[in-house]
């Protein structure tokens, strides 16, 4: 130790807890502020006669948790309701619960990161070398002896002022201890295990570099090999074991193979033969009890798009309509199914378009029972027959007047599901106004939408098409529309306009 290295501070030595407390004291009233106490065991009360306050490492880490709760939020609004909003069945593009996890986690991961990191830069970590560990009496701070120590930094420090306070306080030693002129860096021990890991880090990339352009068949690195190594016997090989040295085996007597999975063809998916069936399976026993437990299922499950009396109005349709009312959405409605293009379908092809969905509409096959299935068909059955009960006979149709049989028509054949009569566009273009308004079409030429144009594009939807029309889709159903239907047609339209 020689004068001209800095004064590091000066350390005194206590043989007893008391002591060190009562000078911690006094130290505390003299009023310094950069000075420490080092025991071998915690002391309880010391931090108070220190001085200390409570660390403010929780308020930080409150203040960043917020900031993760925010980020979070903000992370979620902005992906689902501003950059990549999705309507998924008219629910709100932004709602809270559902991003509650994300804000959880976000939340979380700033918290713990803040406290991990700002404990280290506040007690200035990492630190590899102390000037207090020069002092040989200072070893003892493990064991039978306790310390204070005094920077020099302090505003208040005055060595000799310093050693008379501790000297007064009850120190049996007070020494000065200087800074080190040896380096104070990361120690070379650690630096080179650090360069040993930081190669080790470039064998995996050495790896895939390595391997870039080669074009063997097997991973060059098997760590898991799972049972691909086992000895197996393999189709056509030739094995010892069996008598007559094939290795394929024949199928065991009265085992199912996966493609003779369906015993009951015609339950499980609504086909016979390839085709349609045209009634209900033979294990299906149309009971009252049987449609009761189709129309529980129906409400259940199709109600909430096709309205409890299948005509079209559940409440998620109400929803879409309104988000393409305020054309945030655009929306398929779903189909009347009690109509008699639907009531004309088969059995099977119902069937189908429960289970697998049909254009739009989703499939039910992993929530419904194929049972449960033909119960709601059941059910569909009894909403087409009233539909029917309640339709006008032939007579009562011609007595109509030609707009309302049109109205009818409408709904009829669904041009209800692609088209709106209140300016909203769905799958094709709304069609109030529709007639002698200015239409333009993809060719850049202009037409006058009158009587013509109508019935074209009912007869050959894609003769011309207005700009920005979805092309190829105006598909009809069932048998082609007669001249009366569309001339009714026509005159209902003609009351939109
Ligand atoms: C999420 C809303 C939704 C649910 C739930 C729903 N559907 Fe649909 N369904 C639709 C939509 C939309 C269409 C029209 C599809 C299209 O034309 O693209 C449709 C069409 C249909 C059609 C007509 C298919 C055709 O050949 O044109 C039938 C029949 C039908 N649904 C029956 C059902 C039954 C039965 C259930 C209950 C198991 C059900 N749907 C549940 C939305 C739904
Ligand atoms: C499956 C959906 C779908 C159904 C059902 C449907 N349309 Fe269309 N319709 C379209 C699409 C898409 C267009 C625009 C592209 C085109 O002209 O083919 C269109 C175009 C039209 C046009 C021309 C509109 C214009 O502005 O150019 C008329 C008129 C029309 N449809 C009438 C009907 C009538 C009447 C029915 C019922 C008998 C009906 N459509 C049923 C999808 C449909």
């Amino acid at each position: 130790m020689t004068a001209d290295k800095e004064l590091y501070g000066v350390v005194a030595e206590f043989t007893d807890v008391t002591t060190l407390y009562r000078a911690a004291e006094k130290v505390r009233d003299a009023g310094y502020k950069k000075w420490d106490c080092h025991t071998p065991f915690p002391v309880h009360g010391l931090d108070d006669a220190m001085g200390i306050r409570f660390t403010r490492l929780p308020w930080v880490v409150l203040i960043m948790g917020i900031t993760g709760l925010l980020s979070g939020m903000y992370l979620q609004y902005w992906t689902n309701a501003v950059d990549y909003a999705f309507d998924i069945s008219g629910k709100p593009v932004w709602s809270l619960p559902a991003n509650i996890p994300v804000i959880f986690e976000v939340t979380v991961l700033f918290s713990a990161f803040t406290a991990f990191f700002a404990m280290w830069i506040a007690n200035r970590l990492p630190r590899w070398y102390h000037p207090l560990f020069r002092s040989d009496r200072f070893a003892r701070a493990t064991d039978d002896r306790f310390f204070i120590a005094l920077h020099a930094k302090d505003k208040k420090f005055d060595l000799a002022a310093a050693t008379a306070l501790l000297k007064g306080a009850g120190a049996g030693e007070v020494e000065e201890v200087y800074e080190a002129n040896e380096p104070s860096g990361m120690p070379s021990v650690i630096k080179g295990n650090l360069w040993v890991v930081a190669c080790l880090m470039l064998i995996p990339p050495a790896m895939v570099y390595a391997s870039y352009g080669s074009t063997t068949t097997q991973p060059r690195v098997h760590l898991i090999p799972d049972m691909d190594k086992q000895d197996r016997f393999r189709a056509q090989g030739e094995t010892e074991l069996f008598e007559d040295g094939r290795m394929t085996r024949d199928q065991v007597a009265g085992t199912i193979g996966q493609d003779q999975r369906f015993i009951h063809a015609s339950l499980e998916t609504g086909k016979e033969n390839g085709e349609f069936v045209t009634s209900f399976p033979t294990q299906i026993e149309v009971t009252e009890a049987f449609i009761d437990r189709g129309q529980e299922r129906f409400e259940i499950y199709c109600g909430i798009c096709h309205g409890e009396d299948g005509k079209g109005s559940g409440v998620i349709h109400e929803r879409a309509m309104e988000l393409a009312n305020l054309g945030q959405a655009t929306w398929v409605p779903p189909t009347n199914v009690t109509v008699s293009l639907i009531a004309n379908q088969t059995d099977g092809m119902l069937f189908e378009t429960i289970s697998e969905g049909r254009r739009t509409m989703p499939g039910y096959a992993a929530q419904i029972p194929a049972e449960d299935r033909w119960a709601i068909i059941a059910y569909l059955r009894v909403l087409q027959e009233v539909e029917v009960m309640n339709a006008l006979s032939p007579e009562e149709m011609a007595a109509l007047g030609a707009a309302s049989r049109g109205e009818i028509l409408f709904t009829q054949k669904i041009c209800v599901g692609c088209h709106s009569l209140n300016g909203v566009a769905l799958v094709g273009p709304p069609l109030n106004g529709f007639l002698d308004s200015e239409i333009k079409l993809d060719t850049g030429e202009t037409i006058v939408a009158d009587a013509d144009y109508f019935k074209e594009s009912i007869l050959d939807p894609a003769a011309k098409i207005r700009e920005g029309a979805l092309k190829g889709l105006m598909v009809l159903a069932g048998d082609p529309l007669t001249d009366e239907e569309i001339s009714d047609l026509l005159e209902y339209i003609k009351t939109q306009n």
